[in-house]
């Protein structure tokens, strides 16, 4: 018999999306897939993802809020590099949503979409 909490991660996960204006919302996500493809399957706007997910782009950055920061592994060296390059400011929270899978361990986590994309 699975524990509550088992059963809980099992259904997804809760993640709160925030637009620039402030407008939020609440998804329901699938363990395993990226924050690009929870994106893409429940229409965020503001996240263009021109590459498609193969980190050549730039256009899918993202800001993950300070509390939630430190349950992500951080960024490795290529994604480092390519978040000089986005349009907004980069800041401390920034990453690629195409590069962060989703794990039960994420439950709650919040992000806020930059203003431009280019
Ligand atoms: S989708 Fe292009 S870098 Fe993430």
């Amino acid at each position: 018999m699975k524990s509550a909490a088992a059963a809980q991660a099992s259904d997804g996960i809760d993640i709160h999306v925030v637009q620039p204006d402030g407008r939020e919302k609440l998804i329901r996500a699938s363990i395993g897939q990226s924050l690009l493809e929870m994106a893409q399957t429940h229409g965020i706007d503001g996240i263009v993802a021109e590459c498609g997910g193969s980190m050549s782009c730039a256009t899918c950055h993202v800001y993950i809020h300070d509390d939630d920061l430190a349950r992500l592994p951080p960024p490795e060296r290529m994604e480092d590099e390519m978040l000089d390059g986005v349009a907004s400011e980069r800041r401390t929270g920034s990453r690629l949503a195409c590069q962060i899978t989703l794990t039960a361990g994420l439950e709650g986590l919040r992000l806020t979409i930059p203003q431009d994309q280019y």
